[in-house]
């Protein structure tokens, strides 16, 4: 199945796609409904920052999902299946994509040491399951110039120093994601764990974190059940961190 154009809805400027979706009564909205809009005038980022997005230039939208197959303490499958997805959909449009494109632990999209995409995905529950959940992703595509306060960003024309169609970019990476999301519904619980890790930036490798305010250098060994990052300090210690614990350096 592929996500339907009747799904899709467009809107010129919105505050956020992602606290448009909020404002429905989800119970009432399809699963696979998209909302997207041209501009941003309060795009949401993750940590409570403002995403950046030259309007017209981009793709910033939200699709709503019904995840009911899901229990609760299993809800960064989601995470893992949407960013594996937005990963592999984006890899071959990069030159060396391949080995270029990575899932910066949680769901943050990279080419090299460049942020690309962001996600936001924020989740409704109802008794131990996943009854919605909005998926808002933002992705630079045509944008070449960012602000100085956006941290290492890049954008699919940067990389290819060509002009790209968002609709279509739009519909191929629905149907990526819808893919991946069918294969999360359909296989037994963990089978995105390995294809997911593969893409992780920095796994296996040392590098420098801000972990509980003090600087260290560890490996990433893997992510958790609940989504917790993995690392193994120099000194053979084992650390299991929630996002708000550790920042790359
Ligand atoms: C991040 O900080 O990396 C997350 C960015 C998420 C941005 C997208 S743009 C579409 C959707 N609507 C929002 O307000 N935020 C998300």
């Amino acid at each position: 199945m592929r996500i339907e154009d009747s799904k899709i809805q467009q809107f010129d400027s919105l505050a956020s796609t992602n606290q448009y979706c909020e404002l429905l009564n989800l119970p009432e909205v399809e699963e696979f409904t998209v909302i997207v809009a041209r501009s941003q005038t309060a795009g949401i980022g993750q940590r409570g920052n403002h995403w950046e997005a030259e309007p017209g230039k981009n793709l910033t939208f939200s699709l709503v999902l019904k995840p009911a197959f899901l229990p609760v303490a299993d809800q960064y499958q989601l995470t893992q299946a949407v960013s594996l997805a937005v990963a592999d959909w984006l890899a071959p449009l990069v030159p060396q994509g391949a080995s270029r494109v990575r899932i910066k632990w949680p769901n943050d999209i990279y080419v090299d040491d460049n942020k690309i995409c962001g996600m936001l995905i924020t989740n409704r529950v109802t008794g131990d399951r996943l009854s919605a959940s909005i998926v808002g992703i933002g992705l630079n595509v045509n944008q070449r110039v960012f602000p100085d306060w956006v941290p290492n960003p890049t954008s699919l024309s940067l990389l290819t120093g060509r002009e790209w169609p968002l609709e279509e970019l739009l519909a191929g990476l629905l149907a990526a994601i819808e893919a991946r999301y069918e294969e999360l519904r359909r296989d037994p619980p963990g089978t995105l764990e390995a294809p997911y890790l593969a893409r992780l930036l920095r796994r296996g490798e040392k590098a420098t974190y801000l972990y509980q305010g003090q600087t260290i250098e560890a490996t990433i060994t893997g992510v958790n059940r609940f989504g917790h990052l993995q690392l193994v300090t120099l000194a053979g210690e084992t650390l299991s961190c929630q996002m708000k614990e550790i920042q790359f350096l």
